[in-house]
């Protein structure tokens, strides 16, 4: 029987104050860190994403599947640098091709072997046909978007409402726009995310749900001669986890096919992560562009984009697609050793047993307990989501229940469980965590939803 929502929001915010008293008694040396960075750095963080309530805790190393912070405390990392370290923390390949590439040259702003082959393993897990690297998700998706107008002579980007695709203004529309600010829910406004964006760049991108065919085709109808570009994550990955409806991507795939319209998955997150070649393999809907970062550097900074010849082929003609670090030695070695000595078929069938043990383990507790939430299991990444029924599209995300978020999330952190601060993101599982590291986190949720079954 599910617990009375004001019941248990009730509870959950009583042990919300409990355990913020807590963690504030387990973290000093970051508060102190915290009030001396605020004084050099705006929000004493070196990207606002890392900001947090009432302050951020500073790490001070990582070595397999835990984090230590700078007061001492150990936990288990679920953050795992926002879905970067599949290859865990110093994994010990990684390691050693990072200390070659340092041994041998840092820097040389030329292609190296090693580029080549990763490009190589890129191209054979996506299906592509050519690959640029870049040096994070958001050049990725900067150039990628760039290249994909140029390549259909058509300047407005099309977008999902409530999706994130990096810092570039492009894209920094409708990201996580409030409820009554966002227009329409077939035909959402184009709100910008931040102050300083240009007031007439939003007439190049516009905005359409998730899981919508309908609303996708009649926005590609009356304005499929001006939209060149569509960018989307194939698993929304912005608001926890909002998986495609069966039949959503192909739909989509033929729709752009049809107004001449070039399809990029965004799989920053997704790729070589949900499956080995991302959500492109998962569903076996091919996009003609595809965005990578994160978990292919095994936590060096890299990105890249690829597809189809005849599109990358443009950057040969007259298309900018540059930068002083892409293909830098120390982001090749550790991505080429991550893609193909870390993250082998033995790995990912490792991380999919982890994963549902992880995912299965907490569903089971929350509907013992009554708490009404769900649970996503997709390999090494996977979410709980506070509400009765998976999100479909952006607006859902207004039902998910704050209080029990925010009271799961202290009262884990005081337990060894470090999880991104925010109720949008979703847990990343490693090669390096065990089957304890699952089991002691499956213990943290049973004792949290034990009090607030009351
Ligand atoms: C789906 C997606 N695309 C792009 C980006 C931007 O990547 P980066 O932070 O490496 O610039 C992110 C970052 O979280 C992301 O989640």
């Amino acid at each position: 029987m599910p617990v009375p929502t004001r019941e248990i929001d009730r509870r959950a915010d009583e042990l919300t104050d409990k355990e913020r008293r807590r963690f504030e008694e387990r973290t000093p040396k970051s508060l102190a860190l915290y009030e001396r960075a605020e004084r050099s750095m705006p929000f004493g963080v070196t990207s606002s994403f890392q900001a947090g309530d009432p302050y951020p805790i500073y790490l001070a190393g990582g070595r397999g599947s835990r984090v230590t912070d700078i007061d001492g405390n150990s936990y288990v990392d679920y953050h795992n640098g926002f879905g970067s370290m599949v290859a865990g923390h110093s994994h010990p390949k990684v390691r050693a091709a990072i200390e070659k590439a340092a041994a041998t040259g840092t820097h040389f702003a030329t292609t190296t072997e090693a580029a080549v082959l990763l490009a190589e393993e890129i191209k054979r897990r996506f299906g592509i046909d050519k690959v640029r690297f870049t040096n994070s998700g958001t050049e990725s998706t900067m150039d990628a978007v760039r290249l994909a107008r140029a390549a259909a002579g058509k300047d407005v980007l099309l977008k999902i409402e409530g999706s994130y695709h990096g810092h570039h203004d492009a894209v920094m529309y409708s990201v996580i726009p409030s409820m009554d600010s966002g227009g329409p829910k077939e035909r959402p406004w184009t709100v910008p995310f931040s102050r300083g964006i240009p007031v007439e760049a939003a007439s190049h991108t516009q905005v359409v749900p998730f899981n919508d065919v309908n609303a996708l085709e009649q926005t590609l109808v009356e304005h499929g001669e001006r939209i060149g570009a569509m960018i989307m994550e194939p698993i929304m990955m912005n608001i926890g986890i909002v998986m495609p409806q069966p039949g959503y991507l192909a739909k989509v795939r033929e729709l752009c096919t049809k107004h001449d319209v070039v399809l990029i998955f965004d799989e920053v997150k997704t790729g070589v992560t949900v499956a080995p070649g991302g959500a492109t393999e998962l569903f076996g809907v091919q996009p003609d562009l595809v965005c990578l970062a994160k978990s292919i550097g095994g936590g060096a900074p890299i990105g890249a984009f690829g597809g189809r010849a005849d599109i990358m082929d443009e950057i040969e003609h007259g298309v900018a697609a540059l930068g002083t670090f892409n293909g830098n030695p120390l982001s090749m070695g550790a991505a080429l050793a991550t893609l193909t000595e870390v993250l082998t078929p033995d790995a990912y069938e490792y991380l999919a047993q982890l994963g549902t043990r992880l995912a299965s383990g907490c569903q089971k507790i929350l509907d013992g307990a009554g708490v009404p939430a769900v649970t996503t299991d997709l390999g090494c990444k996977g979410s709980i989501t506070f509400r009765d029924r998976p999100l479909e599209r952006y607006r859902d995300f207004a039902e998910v229940d704050d209080s029990l978020f925010d009271a799961y999330w202290f009262w884990s952190i005081n337990r060894d469980i470090y999880q991104t601060p925010g109720k949008e993101e979703q847990w990343t599982i490693s090669v390096q965590h065990s089957e304890a590291d699952i089991d002691h986190s499956l213990d943290v949720l049973a004792g949290y939803c034990d009090l607030m079954a009351g």
